[in-house]
């Protein structure tokens, strides 16, 4: 039984204050958990609030009816305790960052009480076997980062690697062989939010320096890595002139040269990965895309679908996307990410699980991916917040092995 939740301010990667949760149980069970926080945030995404408000308001409608009242290892009672205290559909009134925090302090007690893994506690006896492959951000901008590239995210993605250690590594020396490439060619750069190297270039550069370094490291170890990318592209997407924006090149592409654009770079780089390549009220366009590169690649949903079912549903019905981010966060609730991600395995879609540009040291989402058998985990390459999830994913192999 919960008997005490408490929610403090800490500081997440951008030195912004986000909120945090502790959760204590009468059987001596702990859990600690943090919201982390998007830049490039989805327009229908669970409201964030300012953490001294979000507190504040959990503090008065959520902590009364949990604590005395739910058990930690019931997620499903707490998640909907949290929901009815709230009140509304997307946690304006308690704040996304206060529910998630709850959420996701409270499976942590659970695990506690039960002295098993948080991943082992989430994903139970019957889970998958495999581990994730980390998508690895090496390259970047968008809302990431001042004057870097358009596309927001270049990612390295070891889907041949042997183990989540191997890819883990693989990852750290395609993002050192990028700073090489970017120093010879006269472009040294610092880091944007995510630890992504933020040089001032365009994509087609990106492209080029990426696919090499990608090559390089694939030769030293052997093994597949592959390429993919986050467009982020609702942020390039100006609705009055229906088109998209490559500021950087100096391009405008209507929605068909976008489709056009985004199906020849998956040829062209044998793309595995190409998330929100669309805007995110344009289920068609994601449709007539999945139509054409489907087979060939993942095309996932973000700022799409925003880790809700009733959007998900949506893209399901119409073909558009073939698998879907999942970010606890966007949604309020591990349950209801839960609920995203059992919706998708119905329907023959992927779940790829992510970190926040902004981020804390908080390690659940590690947790969340192996206990969903998740095929791929996008937390960024380099970085203590981001090796904080990483080394997570390591340790856990290593403990189940
Ligand atoms: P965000 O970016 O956390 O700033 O929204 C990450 C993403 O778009 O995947
Ligand atoms: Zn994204």
């Amino acid at each position: 039984l919960i008997t005490d939740i408490r929610l403090r301010r800490i500081l997440d990667s951008r030195g912004n204050p986000t909120v945090e949760a502790d959760v204590v149980t009468e059987s001596g069970g702990f859990g600690r958990a943090a919201a982390p926080s998007g830049a490039s945030t989805g327009e229908y995404e669970a409201v964030e609030r300012p953490p001294t408000e979000a507190i504040a308001a959990a503090r008065e409608h959520a902590v009364p009816r949990l604590v005395g009242e739910a058990y930690a290892g019931n997620q499903r009672e707490v998640d909907s305790i949290l929901r009815a205290a709230d009140g509304t559909d997307d946690f304006s009134e308690i704040g996304a960052n206060s529910a998630v925090a709850i959420s996701m302090a409270a499976a942590k007690a659970g695990a506690d009480v039960l002295g098993a893994p948080l991943f082992q506690h989430l994903g139970g006896t019957f889970r998958g076997e495999n581990f994730p492959t980390p998508l690895g951000n090496v390259v970047g901008g968008g809302e990431h980062a001042a004057d870097a590239t358009d596309i927001q995210e270049f990612l390295a993605a070891p889907v041949g690697a042997p183990s989540v250690e191997d890819a883990v590594f693989a990852n750290a020396a395609v993002h050192a062989e990028v700073a090489d490439l970017l120093e010879e060619r006269g472009h040294p750069s610092g880091k944007g939010d995510e630890g992504a190297w933020a040089p001032s270039i365009d994509d087609s550069e990106a492209f080029e320096i990426v696919d090499e370094a990608v090559s390089t490291v694939q030769d030293d170890v052997g093994f597949n890595i592959g390429f993919g990318l986050d467009v982020a592209a609702a942020e390039m997407y100006d609705a009055d002139s229906e088109t998209y924006e490559y500021e950087s090149a100096g391009v405008s592409r209507d929605t068909e040269e976008q489709i056009e654009y985004i199906a020849e770079l998956v040829d062209e780089y044998d793309l595995v990965y190409v998330e929100d390549p669309l805007d995110e009220d344009d289920y068609d366009a994601f449709a007539e895309l999945t139509d054409e590169v489907g087979d060939q690649t993942l095309i996932c949903g973000d700022d799409l679908f925003v880790t809700n079912t009733d959007r998900l549903v949506d893209g399901i019905d119409r073909g558009a996307a073939n698998s879907i981010l999942i970010k606890p966060n966007q949604i309020g609730t591990l349950s209801d990410a839960f609920d995203a991600i059992e919706l998708a395995t119905q329907n023959g879609y992927d779940s790829v699980i992510s970190h926040r540009s902004g981020e804390t040291e908080d390690t659940t989402i590690a947790h969340l991916a192996v206990a969903t058998d998740a095929p791929f985990i996008k937390t960024g390459a380099v970085g203590g917040e981001r090796t904080a999830k990483l080394n997570e994913l390591i340790r856990i192999a290593d403990d189940a092995t």
